[in-house]
């Protein structure tokens, strides 16, 4: 594989990063030069990756070539290169369906929609692909988790979980602002909070056949502090409303595919 990068920003930063702390990886990498500062520190850092004078260069370069930048971005620059029908084209923007990019980009017989994580930095965290590519999927599941889905509207669905890390992140703010309050020393909280939360998201993969409701129940242990916590969370309604805010989310993603 020749990997090309269209748009050099956080996401093929990250790209590129997972996957040359691989052991031994000798893939050909090439950016396109925006954003400059980026791409030159990757080049910098990795022998095998460079930065191309244009993005047409990138095409002219590379067989797999990832899409990664905005949305309009993207409706502005595409429909000017020359993509060649034996480009694979891997879209990372989630936004845009397999048929949208399709139309900007010309004669390509292979378009496949890949969204990850910023966690693949670290080599962690799961590729929704689109369609089953098993190519697409061996590159990132040697960075991660790759999912392979069979249709778009599941592509969709999944990705609404994407929306979820801010608010992931204020449950944990909200549980070290309290101990916090209640004279537990700063730092001494933040690590405690990591440690514990780091330990508990072990727990699904740990034990693959346990649903998540069996895994609530299973912590939630009958008239202990667990059960007053998630009793008091559901009569208030927190996890309806939570349901109603991934259901606006939805709406939003296909609205916009
Ligand atoms: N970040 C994520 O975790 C994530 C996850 C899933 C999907 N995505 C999707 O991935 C895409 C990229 O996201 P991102 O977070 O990496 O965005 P980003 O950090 O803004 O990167 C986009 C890059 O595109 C560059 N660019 C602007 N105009 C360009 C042009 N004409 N030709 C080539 N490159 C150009 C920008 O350079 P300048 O800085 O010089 O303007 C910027 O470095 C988006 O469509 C996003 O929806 C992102």
């Amino acid at each position: 594989m020749k990997l090309g990068f269209i748009g050099t920003g956080a996401l093929s930063s990250a790209i590129v990063t997972g996957l040359k702390s691989l052991p031994g990886e000798a893939t050909a990498v090439v950016l396109s030069p925006r954003n400059e500062e980026i791409a030159a520190g990757l080049a910098a850092r990795f022998p095998d990756v460079r930065v191309a004078a244009g993005n047409q260069e990138v095409l002219d370069d590379c067989d797999t070539v990832m899409l990664a930048v905005r949305p309009q971005i993207a409706r502005d620059v595409l429909p000017g290169l020359r993509f060649r029908p034996d480009h694979h084209v891997v879209s990372l923007i989630a936004t845009f369906s397999c048929d949208e990019i399709a139309a900007m980009i010309g004669p390509v017989k292979r378009v496949t929609k890949a969204l990850p994580m910023p966690m693949i930095a670290i080599r962690q965290g799961p590729t929704i692909i689109f369609p089953p590519d098993p190519e697409i999927a061996a590159f990132f599941g040697r960075l991660g988790k790759a999912i392979e889905v069979a249709s778009e509207s599941e592509f969709d669905a999944l990705s609404v979980a994407t929306a979820t890390y801010a608010s992931y992140f204020k449950y944990l703010e909200t549980i070290h602002g309290w101990l916090k309050d209640h004279g537990v020393e700063e730092a001494k909280g933040r690590d405690y909070v990591a440690s514990l939360f780091g330990a508990l998201g072990q727990a699904p993969e740990a034990t693959p056949d346990a649903s998540f409701a069996h895994l609530a129940a299973d912590y939630a242990t009958r008239g202990g502090i667990n059960e007053q916590v998630l009793c008091e969370l559901t009569e208030h309604g927190t996890f309806e409303r939570f349901k109603e805010s991934l259901g606006g989310i939805h709406r939003r993603i296909t609205a916009a595919s």
